[in-house]
């Protein structure tokens, strides 16, 4: 990393594809994955807030802040269904990590890839304890930007290699196939989300609409499923009906935040849920039985953009991909900020005459 403190490493957009292709993007993932299972497992060690929203008719902003009292991160990110139709992004993102001693930025990246790569991680660190231990079918809802990195991510952590793909626009659907034909996936298109999810052990719905939406019907969800709800995530945003949730075992990340933004929204306040660390930490369990209906009614947390953050820095280590921002202000005395714009205006000293 750069040895001086002032600069800031800056990961962008194209320095973040290289670095992944140079890991390799299913080994990008589950090893991002172990470090959002590990913080996890010290979930205690950070500072927790339900993330800071600011909604509007097209969408929504937020930030994303967390700690663990020796590094600050967050992340900025946005949330805009309409965006895919005028060629941009439905979410865009990047973030900081931070030096809580002395308050200094050590990183800035891109993450709009890193929020597709850490979300899919996520699921599967979720999926590997509440999925059946059998499964080898996924089917996905939804085949917009983060379902390819949602059928990775469940290759490489739980071994799918059969994928049910359904999206109202046949287009996401045949760009999805096209982009996994050489991970070694065998793929049937669906022409409903009722025949997706038939045969499937893992559905996974992650579409995008500001509104609350049915993807999946309680007739669809058979017993023993594990439900990976990810498109659901913000007020009066979701995708499963309500009964689904009735006959559910539901899991979090962090439930003041879910109750808000989640799939549970539609439920009473103190309906009950588990919280991911405790199953993953053993306090509480995960899949207890076969016929057991799981759900992760994912939102995605701000310490998942931490360990991708974090993720980040360790690999860029001797990469060189990053460039050197000049962010920090850095006076020769630190109170003469002022003097310091008046040195950069003033002229450069004269060159003495050659050979003088
Ligand atoms: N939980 C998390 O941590 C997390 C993280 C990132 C994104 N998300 C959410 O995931 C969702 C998908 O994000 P994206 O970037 O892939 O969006 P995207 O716009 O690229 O793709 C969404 C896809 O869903 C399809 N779709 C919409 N309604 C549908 C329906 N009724 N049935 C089937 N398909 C339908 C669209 O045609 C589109 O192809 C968004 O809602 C986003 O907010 C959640």
């Amino acid at each position: 990393m750069i040895p001086n403190l002032n600069i800031v490493p800056f990961v962008s957009v194209d320095n973040m594809m290289k670095l992944v292709l140079r890991v390799g993007i299913e080994r990008f993932i589950a090893g991002l994955a172990e470090y959002v299972e590990e913080d996890f497992r010290r979930w205690e060690t950070f500072d927790k807030t339900p993330r800071l929203a600011s909604h509007s008719a097209e969408g929504v902003i937020e930030l994303m802040p967390t700690s663990d009292g020796r590094t600050y991160g967050f992340k900025y990110v946005n949330g805009h269904p309409k965006n895919t139709r005028e060629g941009r992004q439905t979410v865009t993102a990047f973030g900081v990590l931070a030096d809580v001693g002395t308050g200094y930025p050590v990183l800035l990246s891109e993450m709009t890839i890193l929020t597709a790569l850490r979300t899919a991680a996520t699921s599967a660190v979720a999926a590997r304890h509440l999925a059946p231990r059998d499964a080898a079918c996924m089917a996905i809802i939804g085949n917009g930007a983060q379902s390819e990195f949602q059928a990775v991510a469940f290759r490489a952590l739980l071994g799918i290699r059969q994928l049910r793909l359904y999206d109202i626009d046949p287009a996401a659907t045949r760009k999805c196939i096209r982009n996994l034909a050489g991970f070694g996936f065998d793929i049937t298109p669906c022409q409903s989300a009722e025949e997706a999810v038939a045969g499937a052990q893992i559905v996974t719905t992650v579409t995008a609409d500001k509104q609350y939406a049915t993807i999946l019907t309680d007739n669809m969800v058979g017993a023993g499923i594990h439900i990976n709800a990810v498109g659901g995530d913000c007020p009066g945003k979701t995708e499963l009906h309500r009964d689904i949730l009735m006959r559910s075992d539901i899991f979090v990340e962090y439930p003041p935040q879910t109750r808000i933004e989640g799939e549970i929204q539609q439920l009473a306040p103190d309906h009950p849920v588990t919280e991911l660390w405790q199953v993953i930490t053993g306090a509480a369990p995960g899949r207890a039985n076969p016929g057991q209906i799981t759900l992760f009614d994912s939102v995605g947390f701000a310490t998942e953009d931490f360990s991708a953050l974090r993720y980040v820095r360790d690999q860029l280590a001797g990469t060189g991909l990053y460039e050197g921002l000049d962010m920090l202000a850095d006076p020769d005395e630190p109170r003469d900020l002022f003097g310091m714009i008046l040195r950069a205006a003033a002229p450069a000293p004269a060159k003495a005459p050659a050979g003088a």
